[in-house]
């Protein structure tokens, strides 16, 4: 089918914008009356509602059997993926989200988030935020008080700042230790080395998925709700010791998560770098919009991503991790490499269960 824009340019040249206009509406589905957009709404199915986290430790469980309830009670989608990732932004435990997410070079916490809302197609996002321990909240605020989509760095804080948000150091102990021997040691855990330095140090006999296992971790939460709307977050304090400034996948909509009311969910954890190449989370729903399985979507993405590297002669790293559920009630998830399958937390009318996916490229070793 045209995509609307082909078709309303269409009919724009040829008979005018006024006949095009009537026809357009009176010929497309989405179109109602007054030539006003609605929301195809169709309800959940006998597996939704349905919410997922990448997170399968015991902060994830908590988050998903608290915001359970929400859904159950017939809430959003939308409320129940902000308060689960709440949640897990604030736990000091967890050294990739929130509060206590490892710091950059300098040992400053900045802060990457995204959310989608499949019912009303809108999407906002905050990147290198500092000093907010919830930036998916204030990216939801910038969805839905902004006609922008992304806001960054000082902007993204003083916006927060007018929405009440309160300032606080977000590095905690544990995290600053992390941090202090990440200097000392003056490791090469860092992102200035270019690509065949760090193919290097896969040669030298050290398991790139060791190499790598902390310092990508994110969190995404994607859920489908009982009218069979769709929502999504993603939120990270993104690579451990960046560059000041180093912004991923996680904000980027399309990238580290893609939502499509229609379709589904999908969400990107991992090595940002590759994940904005291939607008991952973009491609996933794509791929599930053609009538794959999350999960097969989800692998369908890694082997894009393989082919890519390899067709220009690079090792493809171990980092991506892609989870997925669409509105019937499926989901998935699949990782690059790796010797343990990656898992998901997943809460239906069933019950709370760990679901284990697949690893694309399993390690040598
Ligand atoms: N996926 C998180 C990041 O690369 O920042």
């Amino acid at each position: 089918m045209p995509s609307p824009l082909t078709r309303r340019g269409f009919f724009q040249q040829s008979f005018g914008l006024g006949l095009g206009a009537f026809l357009w509406q009176t010929h497309h589905p989405l179109w109602g009356p007054n030539g006003r957009h609605h929301v195809v709404r169709r309800p959940g199915t006998d597996t939704t509602p349905l919410i997922i986290t990448s997170h399968s430790n015991e902060t994830g469980r908590k988050a998903m059997e608290t915001v359970w309830e929400i859904l159950m009670n017939g809430g959003s989608a939308l409320d129940a993926v902000e308060k689960a990732t709440n949640i897990i932004e604030d736990d000091p435990e967890d050294t990739s989200v929130g509060y206590g997410g490892l710091p950059n070079e300098r040992g400053v916490v900045q802060l990457d988030a995204s959310i989608m809302d499949g019912k009303t197609y809108s999407a906002g996002s905050v990147a290198a935020l500092e000093n907010i321990r919830h930036p998916s909240s204030v990216a939801r605020l910038v969805m839905e008080r902004t006609d922008h989509v992304m806001l960054v760095g000082l902007g993204a804080l003083e916006f927060a700042k007018s929405w009440g948000f309160e300032e606080e150091n977000l590095l905690t102990d544990k995290a600053r230790e992390r941090w202090l021997r990440w200097r000392e040691e003056h490791s090469d855990r860092d992102d200035w080395g270019p690509p065949d330095h760090l193919r290097r140090r896969g040669e030298q006999g050290t398991s790139l998925s060791a190499l790598w296992a902390e310092t990508y971790g994110t969190v995404n939460v994607l859920a489908v709700d009982a009218n069979g709307d769709s929502a999504g977050i993603t939120s990270t304090s993104g690579l451990s010791y960046k560059i000041p400034g180093r912004i991923g996948d996680s904000p980027i909509i399309g990238a580290g998560l893609y939502v499509d009311n229609e379709v589904g969910a999908a969400g990107a954890t991992g090595r940002g770098e590759d994940v904005i190449k291939s607008c991952a989370s973009y491609y996933i729903v794509m791929r599930m919009r053609d009538g794959r399985s999350p999960q097969a979507a989800c692998e369908d993405a890694l082997q894009m991503i393989a082919e890519r590297y390899q067709a220009v002669g690079l090792d493809f790293l171990p980092g991506e991790k892609f989870v997925a559920i669409n509105r019937d009630g499926e989901y998935g998830c699949a990782t690059m490499r790796g010797t343990r399958p990656p898992r998901i937390t997943v809460v239906n009318q069933s019950g709370l269960s760990i679901y284990e996916g697949t690893i694309a490229f399993p390690a040598d070793e």
